[in-house]
């Protein structure tokens, strides 16, 4: 079979995985589009007048004459910027300079608020998982898993904030001093994240943040708005009025104002390293901004000639193309030493072939529509510049396309010069480059503007052993024999250079959003008083002795 008809049989086997609207099942139907004509401000869902923004879900439905068109989700409030700086008006006098309810309300409170967010958020989850599936393409399993996860992720931040003010209560005394250590919130946060995981990873810098007694202007991504949605009304019953509040709109239109005003404290922001710097350069007084930042990736997986050649390519594929290959953690290039690199490569490609290709609510499916309209042009882009510069699509048929949809290639042989040697591609491209030294993978990361995780294959421990010790100096997770990624959820998740700034963690961001603070008197019997009757009358949220088991 010439590569020729192989690329046109799987064009034809993409195009037939597009539906009608018949050939929905049931359960994931959308029988009229979702609009979203409000905005949640001040605790309450006030109406949206303006423009409305389509969605348009990556699911191309085919209609009875065979044309094949995205299908209309819903609408959403393309918002102004006066609207953006409304809602942060509301998150500045929830907050009131640290006077506000929230920020001085003792954890207790705060706990049994965010518990009850979470019962009623899991009220909505198959909603949630529905609009996940429809406006980013994610498959039912992990549109499940995404919403799962986040749940997990509230209910374990809750026990380390527990854990954590156990440790708060308790007096030091240090020469002459006693002092009560807390954590306190920082202000105000926005916070804004990626289409890739719109509710995790949004979340989980909005949760730990509102647990620490900040308030927050949310921002949803372009794509995996609407699944919010149903959640506004939860924020608005559980949480005080102006700790949640929403905006909406193109980020360059609303998001520089809010930062130009000086009022905002923290940035929770995944997504580009340039996006990133062009918003903190907006704030008047950068010193005051804490930025808790995940960023561009380009994670290498390095396949040694000792690896177990069928097991690295088991995580190869879940690495490279998980969700697409749409994950910040993914791995972007692979560097397999010479002597196994056609073997390597040979197995890999069978193993694409496996992958399944359809709609997020097939069973099993690996292979999805990608929510970004713009990318299969560019994956095509930078196939045909490696497939100029020398590389070869190894793999039967990838590369093909119909629509939304596209199937993956293995690039082999992908060399320095090459777009998808530096690019972050965040799709479905595996470019292979064959390697004779081992110093070459290693001098491609000390030159990366990268520096999130490895993947590092192999049996041979010596040799695994010498490399471990300086790669931990390059990035911040080196993965032994598995693919690059971001769980279990109370590891640190962090990068260097323009992968990260803070870490996120189950407990880490529970620190990252908040600030050391401390209460201290001299150590007289005067004042040792003052402090015993602050604890007994229980006048203070701060100071205090009490906690949660
Ligand atoms: O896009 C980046 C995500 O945080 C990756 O998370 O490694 O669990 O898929 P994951």
């Amino acid at each position: 079979m010439t590569n020729n008809t192989a690329t046109q049989q799987l064009q034809d086997r993409l195009t037939a995985a597009f539906p009608t609207a018949d050939a929905i099942p049931e359960a994931f139907r959308l029988h009229a589009p979702l609009e979203q004509r409000e905005v949640l401000v001040n605790g309450r869902l006030i109406p949206f007048e303006g423009e409305l923004q389509d969605v348009l879900s990556p699911v191309q439905v085919v209609d009875g004459a065979g044309n094949r068109a995205p299908y209309l989700v819903g609408r959403y409030p393309i918002g102004t910027e006066a609207q953006a700086l409304q809602a942060l008006e509301a998150a500045v006098a929830a907050y009131d300079g640290g006077r506000g309810t929230w920020p001085t309300m003792g954890i207790e409170g705060r706990i049994a608020a965010m518990e009850h967010f979470t019962r009623l958020m899991v009220t909505k989850k198959a909603e949630v998982v529905r609009l996940l599936m429809w406006e980013i393409g994610k498959s039912l399993t992990d549109a499940t898993k995404e919403f799962d996860r986040t749940v997990t992720y509230i209910y374990d931040t809750i026990e380390a904030l527990k854990e954590m003010d156990r440790e708060g209560s308790r007096f030091q005394i240090v020469e002459g001093v006693i002092a009560q250590i807390r954590r306190a919130p920082l202000g105000v946060m926005l916070s804004m994240g990626p289409f890739n995981y719109p509710l995790n990873e949004t979340y989980c810098m909005l949760i730990p943040a509102l647990l620490m007694g900040n308030t927050v202007v949310f921002k949803t991504p372009k794509h995996g708005t609407l699944l919010h949605y149903p959640l506004l009304e939860c924020f608005a019953q559980a949480f005080p009025p102006g700790v949640v509040n929403t905006i909406y709109g193109r980020g360059a239109a609303v998001v520089p104002a809010l930062l130009a005003t000086g009022k905002i404290d923290v940035l929770g922001f995944i997504g580009s390293s340039k996006v990133a710097n062009g918003l903190k350069k907006q704030h008047p007084k950068v010193n005051r901004l804490r930025s808790v930042l995940g960023l561009d990736a380009k994670n290498v997986g390095i396949v040694l000639p000792s690896a177990d050649l069928d097991d690295t390519v088991k995580e190869c594929i879940l690495g490279t193309l998980s969700f697409n290959g749409q994950r910040c953690t993914a791995l972007k290039v692979l560097f397999v030493h010479q002597d196994v690199a056609e073997a390597f490569v040979a197995k890999l490609s069978e193993a694409v072939g496996k992958l399944k290709v359809g709609m997020p609510w097939d069973e099993k499916v690996n292979i999805t529509p990608l929510p970004e309209p713009g990318k299969p042009a560019y994956l095509r882009e930078v196939t045909e510049d490696a497939l100029a510069k020398g590389a070869r699509i190894v793999n039967e048929g990838g590369g093909a396309q119909a629509g939304s949809l596209v199937y993956p290639a293995v690039l082999y042989p992908v060399a320095h010069g090459m777009r998808v040697y530096r690019e972050e591609q965040f799709g479905p491209i595996i470019p292979v480059v064959p390697f004779a030294d081992i110093d070459e993978p290693i001098r491609y990361m000390q030159t990366s503007d990268h520096g999130q995780q490895v993947s590092i294959f192999g049996q041979d421990a010596e040799q695994m052993a010498h490399l471990v010790d300086p790669m931990v100096n390059m990035v911040c997770r080196v993965n032994l024999n598995a693919q690059c990624q971001r769980g279990p959820d109370v590891f640190p998740f962090t990068g260097r250079k323009d992968s990260a700034e803070g870490t996120l963690s189950v407990v880490d961001a529970l620190r990252s959003f908040s600030i050391r603070s401390m209460v201290a008197t001299k150590a007289t019997d005067k004042d040792k008083a003052i402090l015993n009757t602050m604890v007994e009358n229980r006048d203070s949220s701060f100071v205090s002795t009490r906690f949660l088991l």
